[in-house]
């Protein structure tokens, strides 16, 4: 290994990059989270010292005391963004600094330390930067960057933990879902839910998704590819997918997805949906939806269509919605027109296929 020195940063180079053949392979048909470049980010943190020691370094296995409060308390937060490669060959994040700022606002409710914006986006720059072949080019691929921060201090009493890392590691990323822009089944969670009043369902962190896990499975074992969750107080109003927002379509062309109660993840292609539609000239209504309303909208005719949306996900249709007691829609349903052509608009920007109008793109590499 060699080390050079970055503003800040300094970088370690690993001896073993993976050889262009076999990268290639990885980039011509990634999946999702499957498979990691060949460097990652770290930045340690302590009371005394505040964030320090900034490096790029060689990908691969943590050294953690077992009394780190991250295995314990589960003290731990994370973000998702995607890398974009563009035809000439450069390569642009999408709004950055949203996560940045969503990252903080997730640090505060974790009592873990805020990374400051410059930091968070220097580190993304960083990684690209070194890690910069290992950004697809292929049609609906990216580079989907996770940055996290875990409380690493030795010790077993429960308060907020004096010393943390923060990391961000890189993966060539295809479609979330395995038939990709296909419409996909949900289903509802009538007995679980993700977040309460006060809770931390509008922060990042890994708890929030541990605890849909096993409504995942139900989902799955009823057929389903996500699992939409109702709010913790009266079970009526919808929430959010295990990982994502979702929208529903009326037939007069306006949209709606449920307000941020506080409960809810802040999604950045949330807002960015909410954005260009609105720019065309849609109503777009954030407030609280019941299930009732979906249920009963579908089957009418009312809502036209419905979809999921997210970093991961980007803008997935959903076909048909199940329950204990019930099932609407129809798994073999088509897309929805609508949902079709904002996903075309938000990725034609992504993919610098359109105008960024927004200013919402990044150079990185
Ligand atoms: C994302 O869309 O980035 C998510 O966080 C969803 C999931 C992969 C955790």
């Amino acid at each position: 290994m060699h080390s050079t020195s970055a503003p800040a940063f300094t970088v370690t180079t690993s001896k073993q990059r993976t050889s262009q053949d076999e990268r290639d392979k990885v980039l011509a048909n990634p999946g999702f989270g499957l498979h990691f470049t060949d460097h990652m980010v770290v930045i340690d943190w302590s009371v005394e010292q505040g964030w320090h020691d900034a490096r790029v370094q060689p990908y691969g296995p943590l050294t953690l005391d077992p009394a780190s409060s991250v295995l314990h308390y589960a003290q731990e937060i994370f973000e998702g963004l995607k890398a974009y490669r563009h035809a000439d060959g450069s390569v642009w994040g999408f709004r950055p600094t949203s996560n940045a700022a969503r990252m903080q606002r997730s640090a505060k409710r974790l009592a873990l330390p805020e990374l400051p914006e410059a930091e968070f986006l220097e580190s993304i720059k960083q990684l690209v930067m070194v890690d910069h072949e290992w950004v697809p080019s292929a049609p609906e691929t990216s580079l989907y960057l996770r940055p996290f921060t875990i409380a690493n201090e030795r010790f077993l009493g429960v308060r907020a933990a004096q010393r943390a890392a923060y990391y961000v590691i890189a993966s060539p990323a295809g479609a979330y879902f395995p038939k990709g822009v296909a419409p996909v089944s949900i289903w509802v969670s009538e007995q679980y839910t993700r977040a309460a009043r006060g809770g931390t369902g509008a922060a990042k962190c890994g708890g929030n998704y541990s605890a849909s896990l096993m409504p995942q499975q139900e989902a799955s074992q009823n057929g389903c590819s996500q699992v939409l969750f109702l709010d913790a107080e009266e079970g009526k109003y919808l929430e959010e997918l295990g990982g994502m927002n979702v929208f529903l379509v009326r037939k007069d062309g306006s949209l709606l997805t449920p307000s941020l109660t506080g409960s809810i993840l802040e999604g950045v292609t949330r807002d960015s949906i909410i954005t260009l539609a609105r720019a065309r000239g849609h109503v777009v209504q954030e407030r609280k939806i019941t299930l009732d309303e979906w249920r009963e909208g579908f089957a009418s005719g009312e809502i036209t269509e419905a979809f999921a949306c997210g970093t991961a996900a980007v803008v997935t249709p959903i076909c048909c919605l199940k329950g204990e007691k019930f099932k609407i829609g129809d798994e073999e349903a088509p897309a929805g027109e609508l949902t079709l052509s904002l996903r075309k608009e938000l990725t034609d920007i992504q993919y610098g296929r359109a105008p960024d109008v927004h200013g919402w793109l990044q150079r990185l590499a």
